[in-house]
């Protein structure tokens, strides 16, 4: 894992739109997966921004959900559906045919999983943009998981259920997660971790300087197959 300090969100959000701006430049139709949460929403912003002045065609680039709350869709706001249709798929026009993304409200949920292990099995992934709860969980893979799971739902830790209100308006009864694994996310070409503001300080800490365990899940991308690149801001970065 190699940490990047940047001096603010603005910094890294330049990195990470020139990375995807090179990549989609060479690879037209290249799989590119962002979460949802609060960090990448201004990497969204860059990314419609690029495509308004000319300088990314996303045409033929496919994108893929990294996570979803159990039990939510479109509708309710929060859901990382909404995030990413309202803030990314829908300002760059990406046809739903593009767009492999997780109902978290189909009553059938294996419905869900294969398919998008189906997906990732034919396409890879080729860019990954994740965040990093204060836990460590790296999209919903919460504390103790495998190192080596596909798609799969797994019960949210008291941590995220205890953070996740700054998403709802209401209080939800949520307690499971869907994600993808640590199975697919190691396999991808380019894995980027960010992290900013001050909340996330000593997580970032923890993920620097702990070897590898299940129980901060972060420090599972030590073993990515093409070294994770692990951005902070310098209030992110102040104990590393
Ligand atoms: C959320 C999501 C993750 C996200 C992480 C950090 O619950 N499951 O995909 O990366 O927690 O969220 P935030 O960026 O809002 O701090």
């Amino acid at each position: 894992m190699r940490l990047t300090k940047f001096k603010d969100t603005a910094a890294i959000v330049g990195q990470i739109g020139d990375e995807i701006q090179a990549l989609v430049a060479q690879k037209t139709d290249a799989v590119i997966c962002i979460a949802g949460g609060d960090t990448p929403l201004p990497v969204m912003k860059r990314l419609v921004d690029l495509k308004r002045n000319g300088s990314i065609d996303f045409s033929k680039v496919q994108f893929l959900g990294l996570d979803e709350w159990v039990g939510l869709g479109y509708d309710t706001k929060g859901s990382t559906r909404q995030t990413l249709y309202d803030n990314l798929y829908h300002p760059l026009a990406i046809p739903e045919a593009h767009i492999h993304f997780f109902q978290g409200d189909n009553a059938n949920l294996q419905e869900e999983i294969d398919k998008t292990d189906a997906f990732v099995e034919q396409y890879g992934i080729d860019y990954m943009l994740l965040g990093i709860g204060m836990n460590g969980h790296i999209g919903f893979n919460e504390p103790g998981v495998g190192d080596d799971l596909m798609t799969h739902v797994i019960d949210l830790d008291t941590v995220t259920t205890t953070v996740m209100s700054k998403y709802f308006d209401d209080d939800l009864p949520l307690t499971q997660g869907m994600t993808l694994g640590f199975g697919q996310i190691l396999q991808t070409k380019h894995l980027v971790l960010m992290a900013t503001g001050e909340k996330k300080r000593e997580i970032v800490k923890q993920t620097m300087a702990s070897d590898m365990t299940r129980q901060i899940p972060s420090t599972i991308l030590k073993k990515s197959v093409n070294e994770t690149n692990f951005y902070v801001d310098a209030a992110a970065g102040e104990l590393v």
